[in-house]
Order: C-alpha cells, then structure tokens, then sequence
C-alpha cells in the first residue's frame, strides 16, 4: 500500500515535470537578460514622452487591477496575461513578476537596454571595431548616444545584435501579431482565452482583432530612423535588411498626433 502510494506520488510528480517544462524551459532558455520593470524606462514614461503617454491610455498599464482577488492574483492562469514574465528572471529577486503588461512584456527583459546604452564597451562584442569605424569619443552612457547621432540604423543594429526587441522587432516569430497573440485570442473557442473577457451585449468572448487593437495600441512617433528608412535607396535597404521595420504593419501611416513635435507643443502652451 505505501509503496503503491509512493510510486502514485512519483507518477504525479513526473508527469507534472513533463507537463510543466515545455513552457518552463522555453522560457528559461530562451531569457539572455532579467526583467527590470517599467522604472527602467523612466525617460519614456516622463510627461511629453509619446511612447509613454499612449501607454499610459490603453488598459495594459493596469491590466494587474482586474485581479480583483488575492486568490486571482495568485493565480499563475491569470499572471501570464495580466502580469509581466511570471516565473522568469527579474532583476529583483523578491519579485516573481511585474504587475501589469509593462513594456518589457513586448519589448522584452530589459536588463540588455541598460547594458548597451550605459556602457556601450560592455555591451557590444566588437566595440573596439566600431569605436574605431565611428572615431567614438565618448565614454559610457554617452557613447550610445554618440552613435545614435553619427548613424542611428547602426545604433539600432547594435541593439538588435545583443538580442533586444527594439521598435517591436527582433522577436522570435518577427511579426507583431504573434507578439500580441502571447495573451490576446482571435476566436471565441480558443482553449487560452481569458475566461472574464466576455461582451456584455453579446454574451460571447471577446476577441482580438489586430487591425483595432494595433491602432489604439500604437505607440510610433516619427524619429530619425524613420526619416533615414522613408528615403533609404535600394541598395541601402538591402545592406540594412532584417535591420529595417520588416513587419509590414509598421509601414501602416502613424497616428497624427505622433508627428506633432512633442517637447515644443509642451513648451508652446505654457
Ligand atoms: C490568455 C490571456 C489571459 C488570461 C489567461 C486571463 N486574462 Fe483576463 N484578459 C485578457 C485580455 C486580453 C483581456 C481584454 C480582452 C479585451 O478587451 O478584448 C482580459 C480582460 C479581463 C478582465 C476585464 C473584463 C473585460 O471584459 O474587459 C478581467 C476582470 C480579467 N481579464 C480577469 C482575469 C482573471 C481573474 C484571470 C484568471 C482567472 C484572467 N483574466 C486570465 C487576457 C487574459
Ligand atoms: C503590447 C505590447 C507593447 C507594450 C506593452 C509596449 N510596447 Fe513599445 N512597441 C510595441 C510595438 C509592437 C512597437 C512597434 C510598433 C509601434 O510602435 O506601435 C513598439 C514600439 C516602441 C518604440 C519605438 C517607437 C517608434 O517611434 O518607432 C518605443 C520607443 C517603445 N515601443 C517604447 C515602449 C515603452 C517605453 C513602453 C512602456 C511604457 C512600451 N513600449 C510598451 C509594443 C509594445
Ligand atoms: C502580456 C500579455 C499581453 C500582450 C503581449 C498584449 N496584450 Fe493587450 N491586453 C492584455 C490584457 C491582460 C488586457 C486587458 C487589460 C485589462 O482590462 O485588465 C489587454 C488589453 C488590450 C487592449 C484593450 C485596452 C483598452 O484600453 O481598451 C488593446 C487594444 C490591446 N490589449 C492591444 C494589444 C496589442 C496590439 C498587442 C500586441 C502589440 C497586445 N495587446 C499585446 C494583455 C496583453
């Protein structure tokens, strides 16, 4: 009987193994860089900052507040959606996830953001070349910005190399839809759909639809890569291919308002 018992134990406990670790080790194995939160983008979310503004209106900067529970909040079901990289590494080790769908749950863990732009030299492999090829003066945080400034496809480049998701590129499926297909679902049967998100009218799930979501969701404004891509030759445009927005939703025209120059508005109304 005992034996029985723990042999049952040990069946349970191997099929939990195999059940869990799929998405476990995929996840594990795939984290070059912790999670660091959204305080790691602090010059983003500061007021005039466009990106941060639009976050700050659609509900993935409070997405953790319709945990209503403790139990909810618990519930590694509802973390993976409402919460940002649960039961991956963060920077923090007190922490197991970040509240919300932060930046980092699209743009990926943010540690390699610091690494690169606070110490160029550390965060690139072959920083003596391109200290050389770029006659690179400065040191540290600003020789990131000195880059950005002598050739921005390059800085993005550099960035692209050490694995970050930048401008929603770079990640593994290289659309934004399989990005946002991570949580959000297309049909009503979809077995990984949350089971609150329902339509009040209908009475039926919602469901995602890519077109919408992405128009209130994006957060382009107009910067110097987009000037040098809009009027890149041929040539140039396959020297920098995989380099250059890929995605054919990132040639859809911007918002407006993502055109108005930002800190000058600001400035203009005081
Ligand atoms: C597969 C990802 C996913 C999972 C799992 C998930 N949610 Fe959601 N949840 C969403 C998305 C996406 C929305 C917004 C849907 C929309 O507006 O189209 C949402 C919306 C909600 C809402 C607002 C309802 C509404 O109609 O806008 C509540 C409350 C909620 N979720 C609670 C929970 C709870 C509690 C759990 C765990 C039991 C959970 N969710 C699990 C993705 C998820
Ligand atoms: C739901 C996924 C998602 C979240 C959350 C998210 N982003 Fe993005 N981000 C994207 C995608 C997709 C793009 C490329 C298309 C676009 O800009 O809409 C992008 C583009 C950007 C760009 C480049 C914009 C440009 O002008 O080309 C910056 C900078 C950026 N995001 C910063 C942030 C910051 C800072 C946060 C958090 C405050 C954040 N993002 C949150 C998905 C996301
Ligand atoms: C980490 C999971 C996650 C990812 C990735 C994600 N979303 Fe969401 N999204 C959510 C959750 C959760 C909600 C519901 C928030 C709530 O009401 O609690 C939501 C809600 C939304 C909403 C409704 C927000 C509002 O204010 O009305 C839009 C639009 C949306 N998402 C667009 C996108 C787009 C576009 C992408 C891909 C670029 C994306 N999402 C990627 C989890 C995610």
């Amino acid at each position: 009987m005992h034996r029985g018992r723990i042999i049952f134990s040990l069946v349970v406990a191997l099929t939990a193994l195999l059940v869990l670790k799929p998405s476990l080790s995929s996840g594990a194995a795939a984290q070059k860089w912790k999670y660091v939160g959204n305080k790691g983008c602090k010059c983003h979310l500061s007021p005039g900052c466009f990106e941060g503004d639009e976050y700050k209106k659609i509900k993935h900067s409070e997405a953790f507040k319709s945990l209503k529970t403790e139990e909810e909040q618990k519930d590694t079901n509802c973390l993976k959606c409402h919460a940002t990289g649960h039961g991956q590494k963060m920077k923090d080790p007190k922490l197991t996830y970040l509240e919300n769908v932060a930046c980092e749950a699209c743009h990926g863990p943010g540690e390699g953001y610091a690494e690169v732009k606070n110490d160029l030299a550390k965060g690139v492999k072959d920083y003596a070349e391109l200290a050389k090829k770029y006659e690179l003066k400065e040191k540290g945080k600003k020789a990131f910005n000195e880059l950005l400034a002598k050739d921005p496809m390059m800085a993005r480049k550099v960035q692209y190399d050490a694995g970050l998701v930048v401008a929603g590129i770079n990640n593994p499926e290289g659309t934004i839809k399989a990005q946002c297909l991570e949580c959000h679902w297309e049909k009503e049967d979809d077995k990984d759909r949350c089971p609150k998100a329902i339509d009040e009218k209908t009475g039926k799930p919602k469901v995602f639809n890519l077109e919408e979501a992405f128009k209130k969701d994006d957060h382009r404004d107009e910067d110097e890569i987009d000037k040098i891509v809009a009027k890149m030759s041929p040539a140039d445009k396959s020297k920098w291919k995989g380099y250059i927005e890929r995605d054919p939703i990132l040639n859809s025209p911007l918002k407006p308002e993502a055109k108005a120059p930002k800190k000058k508005a600001a400035e203009a109304e005081d």
